[in-house]
Parts: structure tokens; sequence; C-alpha cells
């Protein structure tokens, strides 16, 4: 084991007993490169973050022309400074009219702590709904809406008056009432393994919850920035929320999350008391900046456009390969499914080997993930279908 191996093992806290230690050194496009020089192709994206691939040029200057000006002034909200205002403006520019209101996070979870805060604040009610299976954040009160009893049980007591129903099943929404105050859910049912839920759903859930004054959170920080080949993963179900969360692929490889909101519901902190969500590096200036990039390079270069035809080239490839049971997809991000864990590790085993990273879902064990950075070619495409093709006829 490398000196730099046995350091990770003695000093970094582990999130598993078997970690993936790969020791990547470098980073560029689609590839990683570990310490011996091998290169691999990153078919996760770092789980859905750098959808413009890693160390994208307009990133990079980005992130070196604002660390000359300045890095940090002072928590949240109290400087004006251009990256923080462009950001949030650029957001309002690219989001529908209610969502104009940004407020920036450093991750996923704690947008998800935000979203929750305000729309209890701004309801008066207790009671939050989310789906089971679902994966929302690993701080205590993201991790009280995920999906998954026997997970979060180790962590009681968490928030109280949480209710999981089932994603995709309109019987279940009958659950939402005028106890509850907002429904967190995703356009598309990341960690469970790319869920997709009808159209008839969609409609129901809005009914439902305009019916009852309830306000939709729609998580997209796996779905946001291109992902399901629109900008956010609502625009292809036709619901406008009344607040989203951001993340991930946002900082084209920064730290940096949001909560979105309109003016009157984002106002609930504000006020009574003063001060009601306080972050010390939100909005940070360099990763602002950066995230200011990543949304121009995802327009620029036209990667919305292309998502849906190379998404199309890796359906082709590989759902011809009669031994998957299930091919899901929306846009760039993909399922495979199998008839079980076994098969599925061993399958993304062989593929690390070759030199193809994949990975399986938080919930779902039996299908592999794929979530292409943007960027990816359809030469790499072509590569990445034919080794991951192999190994599968390999195993079964
Ligand atoms: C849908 C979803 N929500 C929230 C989070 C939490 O984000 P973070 O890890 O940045 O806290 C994740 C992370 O995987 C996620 O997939």
């Amino acid at each position: 084991m490398s000196n730099f191996k046995q350091l990770f093992y003695a000093h970094c806290g582990q999130t598993s007993p078997f970690p993936l230690a790969l020791e990547i050194e470098k980073a560029e496009g689609i590839y990683l490169y570990d310490s011996s020089g091998k290169r691999y192709m990153d078919l996760i994206s770092g789980i859905s973050v750098s959808n413009l691939g890693h160390c994208h040029p307009n990133v990079v200057e980005a992130v070196q022309s604002q660390s000359e000006k300045f890095m940090h002034l002072m928590v949240y909200g109290e400087y004006v400074h251009q990256p923080q205002v462009m950001l949030s403006k650029r957001l309002s520019d690219i989001l529908p009219s209610s969502l104009s209101v940004t407020y920036l996070t450093n991750s996923g979870s704690e947008a998800v702590e935000g979203a929750i805060k305000i729309a209890r604040k701004h309801s008066g009610r207790s009671q939050i709904v989310s789906c089971k299976n679902a994966y929302h954040g690993s701080t205590m009160g993201a991790l009280s809406v995920m999906g998954d009893l026997d997970y979060k049980k180790n962590f009681a007591p968490l928030l109280p008056d949480i209710i999981n129903i089932e994603f995709g099943n309109i019987e279940d929404l009958k659950i939402i009432s005028d106890k509850t105050v907002a429904i967190i859910i995703e356009p598309v049912q990341a960690e469970a393994g790319v869920q997709i839920a009808s159209f008839e759903y969609w409609e129901a859930l809005k009914e439902r919850c305009e019916a009852t004054g309830t306000l939709i959170i729609f998580d997209e920080i796996q779905t946001g920035l291109g992902r399901t080949g629109k900008m956010f993963g609502f625009e292809n179900i036709g619901i406008v929320p009344d607040i989203i969360t951001l993340a991930k692929g946002l900082g084209g490889g920064m730290p940096i999350g949001a909560f979105i909101s309109s003016p009157e519901i984002m106002s609930s902190i504000t006020t009574k008391p003063i001060l009601g969500h306080i972050s010390t590096f939100g909005g940070n200036a360099v990763c602002s900046s950066a995230a200011l990039a990543c949304i121009d390079t995802i327009i620029e270069e036209k990667l919305l456009e292309e998502a849906e035809s190379k998404a199309q080239l890796f359906k082709d490839l590989l759902s011809e390969n009669k031994k998957i049971k299930e091919f899901r997809q929306l846009g760039m991000m993909m399922a495979i499914e199998f008839e079980s864990f076994e098969i599925n590790k061993k399958i993304i085993d062989i593929c690390i080997e070759k030199g193809v990273i994949t990975d399986w879902f938080l919930f779902n064990d039996k299908s592999m993930r794929l979530a292409p950075p943007l960027i990816i070619n359809k030469e790499q495409i072509k590569e990445a279908c034919k080794i991951i093709n192999n190994a599968i006829n390999e195993v079964i």
C-alpha cells in the first residue's frame, strides 16, 4: 500500500469500510489520472458535479481571476459583491419569474436545510412530506426527510412530523393535507436509481398541493444544471416549484449550493428573528464566480441541446445488450439495472479495472449509475459502452 493510502486510512474520516481508494493525481475533461498514470473515464462526474468535465478552462479562469481580487469578505448577506450578485441575478434570469431570490450556501445539504426553514416559517405548519428512497443530504434536517427509515433510525431523534410516501404513487398523495408545510421531492429520483414519474403523477401532485396550500420544494441538487437535458429537471414536467435547491453541478467543481424562492417566502428569514439563517462562507466570491462561468458555459457550449442525442447513443449501444434488465434515463442521468447487487458490483469492478468509473446508487445497488460529464463526445461514449458491454458479457 502506498504511503498516501496508509495516511488516508489513518487520518481521513472513513465513510465506509471499503472505500474505492483510487489515488487520483490529476483530472481533466472526462478523465481522471491515478498515481501510476493510469487514465479513467469518469462516467459519474463525481456524482453529478463535473457536468462540464474536470477543470473546464472557463471555470479555472473564473477561479483564478476572482482569487486575485478577493476571496472571503464577510458572512453571507452583509456586503454587496459582484460575483454573488451576478450569480443570483443570472439564476433569476434562467428560472421562472417566481423564483427570483437566491440564498447561496456551501453544499446541497445546507440548501435543503434552508429550504425546509423558509417553508416551515412561511407556512406556520410543521408536517413535511418526502419520498421513500430519497436522499436529500446528511445534516440533521436533510437526514430527517431522507426516505430510508433503517438508515436514519441510527441518528434519531430527528425532526418530528415527517411522512415518507412512495415516489410516483398517485394514491399516496392523499396524505398531503392542510397540515403539510411542503413536499420535498426530486424531478427524477436520483439515489433510488433514476426513477421517473408519470405526467399524471406530477399533475396530481400539483393539484393536491394547490388544494391544501402545501408548498412544493424541488430538490434539483442532482437534476439541475443540465443533467436531465434541460437546465432544470422541472422543465421536463412542467411544474414550477415554490422553492428549488441546487448544488453539485452549480459550481463547475467548486463547492456552492443555493435555495431559491419568491421574495415573499425568502423574507421569512429576514425578520422575526433577524439573521434567521446565517452562513459564513455561503456565496463565497470564488465559488460564485465559478458558478457563473459554469452556467454561461453550459449555455454557450450548447450542452443542453446535445444531451439527449448523447444519451440516446448510450441507450442504443447498451440497451441492445439483452443481459440488461432495464435501462432508465432522462437526459444524461442514466441507470442500468441487473438481477442483483453481486452481478452489478462485479461488472462495476471490471469497468474500473478497464478504466471506466461507474457506481451503484445509495438506495438501489442492483443498478449501475451513468452520469457522465455533459461534454463527453460520441467517440468517448462508444469506447465507454464497449468496455461496459464487455464487462457485462464477462460476468453474465
Ligand atoms: C438529491 C440530493 N440532495 C441533496 C444532496 C446533498 O448534497 P451535499 O452532498 O452537497 O450536501 C445530494 C447529494 O448527493 C443529493 O443527491
